[in-house]
């Protein structure tokens, strides 16, 4: 089953459907097929530097960060299908050039998570969400985007490892595909995937210990002393420092990611963006 013949199974239960959701999933896919070429290439890819900057976030850009960000936005703004798009390397809303038709969606992503891995040659992927647009077919404003998690029609990933996945869910179970790169595919390889209720792994950046509230560090500490505390059991910890891998990891292995507010930098108490990372990935949990 390649990903096109499953949202095409899958769209023979809405009969009234435009098909225009599908297609946007096809475009998103693609620029994460393009996405996923230009990290493999690493060093070799790296022709001309990207223009880079320090983000709304106040992150200092890699490269990387800049190049999908800007394929994203290329593949899926012609299509006619969204209203906007958000990124969390754009400081606003992108709005689809004049000459393109805008539709019903807004898309909503993280072109590169865990990118300070990219220059190591460690896992990174792109994290995506899809709302509707409250005023579809009209220029996408800020409040446009501010609906909560509960309303997105569709959240994902595509992880870029050893080999490339794409994970989705449009509310009714979450499928995982591999990328197989000589057809140019994305291919079923993870049905219905479900996390395992057993664990023995957390993972946490724990050089923040001291700057977390009383409950996560207890909690923590009770993970730690393993088959001596309460836990009764031992635990390994984990810390890729990309989210996107560590909630594949979980899908397929289970445990928990934690990044819980701290007191490191008073002004940025969260470490994850609530519309480009937290949010998609909660639907897929
Ligand atoms: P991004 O690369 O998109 O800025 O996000 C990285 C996020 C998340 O994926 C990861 O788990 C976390 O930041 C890593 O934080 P530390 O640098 O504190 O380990
Ligand atoms: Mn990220
Ligand atoms: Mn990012």
């Amino acid at each position: 089953f390649t990903l096109t013949q499953y949202l095409i199974e899958q769209r023979r239960r809405f009969p009234d459907a435009s098909g225009d959701f599908n297609a946007l999933i096809l475009d998103v896919a693609l620029a994460c097929k393009a996405i996923a070429s230009a990290v493999a290439m690493g060093e070799l890819g790296s022709t001309a530097p990207a223009d880079v900057a320090v983000n709304v976030q106040g992150e200092v850009q890699k490269p990387m960060d800049v190049i999908s960000n800007t394929t994203f936005i290329r593949v899926n703004e012609w299509g006619g299908h969204c209203a906007g798009m958000a990124s969390e390397e754009m400081e606003g809303p992108y709005q689809i050039p004049a000459q393109h038709p805008r539709g019903k969606y807004l898309l909503v992503f993280d072109p590169l998570d865990g990118s300070s891995n990219i220059d190591v040659n460690i896992t990174v992927g792109t994290i995506f969400s899809i709302l509707r647009s409250p005023n579809p077919g009209s220029e996408a404003k800020v409040e446009d985007f501010l609906q909560p998690g509960t309303q997105q029609v569709c959240a994902g990933f595509a992880l870029y490892g050893p080999s490339t996945i794409m994970v989705l869910t449009t509310g009714n179970g979450v499928d995982g595909f591999t990328l197989d790169r000589d057809i140019g595919e994305f291919v079923l390889t993870h049905p219905h995937m479900t996390i395992p209720a057993e664990t023995q792994e957390f993972a946490i950046n724990a050089s923040n210990a001291r700057f977390w509230e009383p409950p996560v560090k207890r909690y923590v500490d009770e993970c730690l002393a393993g088959a001596t505390g309460p836990r009764d059991k031992d635990f390994n910890m984990r810390w890729i420092a990309s989210m996107v891998a560590e909630a594949h990891r979980i899908l397929m292995r289970g445990g928990v990611f934690m990044y819980p507010k701290d007191t490191k930098d008073p002004s940025k108490p969260g470490r994850l963006r609530l519309m480009y990372e937290a949010n998609p990935i909660s639907m897929l949990i």
